[in-house]
């Protein structure tokens, strides 16, 4: 305790910030009052009548609330790098991330980690990492690195490291499978984060049993109560693609049950969408909109999430707390005006924060085997057989299984009916190159390719002919990893992603801008407007997803798990 804090609180010392004429949402005791708000050092020293300040905010109408928790995302995901991405969550009030690393941790492990807390230390936010539990997600591809427990150890007291990551591997926990086992052993005394779809019954009793406190995969009431019984901390998740928050939300309010188990967050948000309308403060909104009282849902979006997650003195507004406070225009819009952390204005503090750039290695991650067009070649369909297509439902990331005979594919290629589909391996030149046919992505006559491919970031690439594909994979290559699309031979566009062939290191702007041209093309070749033309792509690889996927090791059954 500093003396300057202890004469703030005593009122015989100015505050170095002082909130006036504010409601404050006290979300300790669920109340909202008129009270003054005084800061000092990192820390809220006082709330009543205080005066004095020697920075005065005046808060009048408004609302003063604590800085709002996002339990649960991938950064990676939004392609930015993870200060540009932090900007945009600060931007909207969230001052405190716990993030999952598991996308650059399947290209570069630990240091890749590494990389995610060393570029956020000096941000004005708390960045907080699960480690990644599940990399390799599965043993039918090939990632760049493999976090068995053993590697995973130097984690565990890692600065930032508050727990272990979204264990995906449901069989794995209750089949009792050692690696597994030693993983959640090895983060026994900190947070368990779970990921169990649609998991009840006895089968969740044991899940539970294993320690893990949180699920983020709920998409009804019924299996968010469930969870919530067993114990489980649920983490309503309202993303780009995933949004369960008005199924859960209403459950919830229908039955008013004790939602103090209950938090909020994205797991994968563009960054376009996180943009226009924030992520928790979205989700406050939309959930007060359901009629959850709004003490309740900035609980949820504050001393919550810091409970489940054990982070001590965040998310409430009371001396001794970290003044991590935003001041919001109302409860309606939650349009944050102003946004403290540790007692600094955050806009303050980001113009005079210096950007940390990814390491040589992390920006030159793409090792492929030497390549040539043939291995493109339609020929390689013999004219009698029957192969299966991986054919892309709009709007969903489960495929339907169909089937084409070989006599036909070579014309169907050409007509725009048909695209081959490669996996090729990209982090240690094994050469390794799965190869299949995908229907309903539309091109007409070209290629497009990418090299974030969930979960192994493999490098896939799409086209309706040979020359095209080896143009476009060539092309990502050379630029080490991003997005490409080529026709005739030659590049149509790139967007580079350079650290680890994830994330771009353009600013935040540009990134929005170069993402909707990219896609844009994509149309204007024949992806049709209802398909994201890359985040499609990238997910044509995850082998977890029924029905059929390709891996650098082949066409998979995601039903039988077996390759075809
Ligand atoms: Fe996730």
């Amino acid at each position: 305790m500093s003396e300057h804090i202890r004469a703030v609180a005593l009122g015989e010392a100015p505050a170095d910030i002082l909130i006036k004429n504010g409601k404050v949402v006290n979300v300790l005791t669920g109340e909202i009052y008129f009270a003054n708000v005084a800061i000092a050092d990192d820390k809220i020293a006082g709330v009543g009548d205080y005066q004095v300040g020697k920075k005065v905010i005046d808060a009048t109408g408004k609302y003063v609330l604590p800085g709002f928790i996002n339990t649960h995302c991938h950064v990676e995901s939004s392609m930015a790098t993870p200060d540009s991405y932090c900007a945009e969550e600060l931007r909207w009030g969230v001052t405190t991330l716990i993030t999952d690393p598991h996308e650059i941790a399947n290209v570069a492990g630990v240091e890749g980690i590494k990389f995610m807390l060393a570029a956020t230390r000096d941000l004005p936010i708390n960045y907080y990492v699960q480690a990644p539990s599940c990399v390799p997600a599965t043993p039918f591809e090939h990632a760049g690195c493999v976090l068995d427990a053993k590697a995973m150890t130097e984690l565990v007291d890692l600065e930032g490291v508050l727990g272990l990551g979204e264990m995906m591997n449901v069989p794995g926990v209750l089949n009792g499978v050692p690696d597994v086992l030693d993983k959640l052993e090895l983060f026994k005394n900190k947070i368990l984060d779970g990921h169990a779809p649609l998991l009840g019954g006895k089968a969740l009793q044991a899940y539970a049993s294993h320690g893990i406190e949180t699920d983020h995969e709920c998409i009804s009431w019924e299996e968010a109560k469930e969870k919530l019984r067993a114990g489980i901390a649920v983490l309503v998740r309202e993303g780009s693609a995933s949004r369960n928050l008005n199924a859960i939300i209403q459950g919830a309010v229908a039955e008013g049950i004790d939602t103090r188990r209950m938090a909020f967050c994205t797991d994968d948000k563009h960054l376009a969408d996180i943009r226009r309308e924030g992520t928790i403060r979205y989700c406050v909104r939309q959930a007060i909109d359901l009629g959850l009282e709004p003490v309740k849902a900035i609980q949820m979006a504050t001393i919550n999430a810091a409970q489940i997650f054990g982070l001590r003195k965040l998310g409430a507004i009371a001396p001794g707390w970290k003044a991590d406070v935003l001041v919001v225009d109302n409860l309606f819009n939650l349009r944050a005006e102003h946004v403290f952390y540790k007692g600094e204005d955050i806009q303050e503090k980001l113009a005079n924060t210096s950007r940390i750039i990814a390491e040589a290695n992390l920006s030159g991650s793409v090792h492929v085997a030497p390549l040539s067009e043939a291995a493109f070649d339609p020929a390689q369909f013999a004219e009698d057989k029957v192969y299966p297509v991986i054919e892309i439902l709009s709007g969903q990331i489960v495929t339907e299984r169909g089937s084409i005979q070989g006599k036909d594919v070579v014309r169907s290629l050409k007509e725009g009916k048909l695209c081959m589909i490669a996996v090729i391996e990209r982090h240690h030149a094994t050469g390794n190159i799965g190869i299949g046919l995908l229907r309903g992505y539309g091109l007409k006559n070209g290629a497009a390719a990418t090299t974030v491919a969930h979960d192994s970031h493999n490098l896939i690439v799409a086209g309706t002919n040979a020359t095209d594909m080896f143009v476009a994979a060539q092309e990502l290559i050379r630029v080490q990893g991003g997005y490409t699309l080529a026709k005739d031979g030659a590049v149509v566009d790139t967007l580079p992603l350079p650290i680890c062939g994830l994330m771009s290191d353009a600013n935040a702007d540009e990134l929005i801008v170069r993402l909707d041209e990219i896609s844009a093309k994509a149309w204007e070749m024949g992806v049709p407007r209802d398909i994201d033309a890359y985040i499609t792509l990238s997910f044509m690889a995850l082998p977890v997803i029924p029905k059929l996927r390709v891996t650098d090791m082949g066409v998979f059954d995601a039903e039988k798990f077996e390759f075809v």
